[in-house]
């Protein structure tokens, strides 16, 4: 990542240890905030607010946020099927939680009359995804939410853009092995921040597919009739997927 800016700070659940002293080793102070998305508490915000006032929300320069909070079904399922508890969960961290950490990072990137606001989100959210419908549905509203908001703040000087993920970017959903369209989360960030304000084939306003073996992807779905798509998305990819987070299941079950 090029990192070289002097504070940031970091809203992370679980692991940043490993995390600050990376940064720490490149010269840069960090200011660690531990924010739970699924069951924020007052306390975890306020310390997110204090960061914010300290001036530590820089991570690529100047103002900048990466949003990068993604709760997921453990596999596909039909909603009705689907565990509540989890499906709440996903609304509180993928919806409730971003909007509330936007609300907290705006002012001061409207203050300083400039800002970047990454919003990391799916091809979930492209078209349909059956049988995750849920998290397609919050992917959704990420989309629709950073599309109106880059509108609203590009007059502050702030832009916020919607990064379309694939399947294998990361470890969600028992992802492993890499190939061309599975890459390592290091070759996707990389893409992604080379990258920023580019579309890259991405059809909607604010949005970008910045790996381009997804360019293509997205190319080839985007000619499909949506049904098809659909049925493809479930029987191809979401039964592949399916398989993957059973793995990882059975493999966490037993440890
Ligand atoms: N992997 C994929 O196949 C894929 C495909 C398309 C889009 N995406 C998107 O890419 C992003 C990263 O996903 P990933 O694959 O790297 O999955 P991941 O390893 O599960 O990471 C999800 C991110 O959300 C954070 N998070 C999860 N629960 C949280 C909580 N309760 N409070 C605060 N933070 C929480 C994680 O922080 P911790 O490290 O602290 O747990 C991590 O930063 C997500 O937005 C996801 O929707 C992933």
């Amino acid at each position: 990542m090029p990192l070289n800016h002097v504070h940031q700070s970091l809203a992370l659940r679980t692991q940043f240890e490993q995390l600050q002293k990376e940064i720490e080793a490149k010269g840069m102070a960090v200011k660690a905030c531990v924010v739970d998305f699924v069951q924020p508490t007052k306390d975890q915000w306020q310390g997110l607010v204090d960061a914010v006032n300290e001036g530590h929300v820089s991570v690529l320069g100047n103002s900048s946020v990466v949003n990068n909070i993604g709760v997921c079904h453990a596999a596909p399922g039909f909603f009705d099927e689907e565990d509540r508890a989890l499906c709440d969960d996903m609304v509180r961290a993928n919806v409730v939680s971003t909007m509330t950490a936007t609300r907290i990072v705006v002012p001061q990137m409207q203050a300083q009359g400039n800002g970047l606001i990454l919003n990391m989100g799916s091809f979930a959210a492209l078209r349909s995804l059956p049988f995750m419908s849920v998290y397609a549905g919050t992917k959704g509203f990420v989309k629709t939410f950073s599309q109106s908001l880059a509108y609203e703040l590009e007059p502050d000087g702030i832009t916020v853009s919607y990064i379309y993920g694939q399947w294998g970017i990361g470890s969600m959903l028992g992802s492993k092995g890499r190939s061309l369209f599975n890459p390592a989360p290091s070759t996707f960030v990389r893409s992604a921040l080379d990258r920023i304000g580019l579309k890259c084939g991405a059809h909607d306003s604010h949005t970008s597919i910045p790996y381009y073996p997804h360019s293509i992807v997205n190319f080839v779905s985007s000619c499909l009739w949506d049904p098809m798509h659909a049925k493809l998305a479930h029987y191809g990819f979401g039964q592949h997927v399916y398989a993957l987070g059973a793995e990882k299941r059975t493999h966490a079950a037993a440890e």
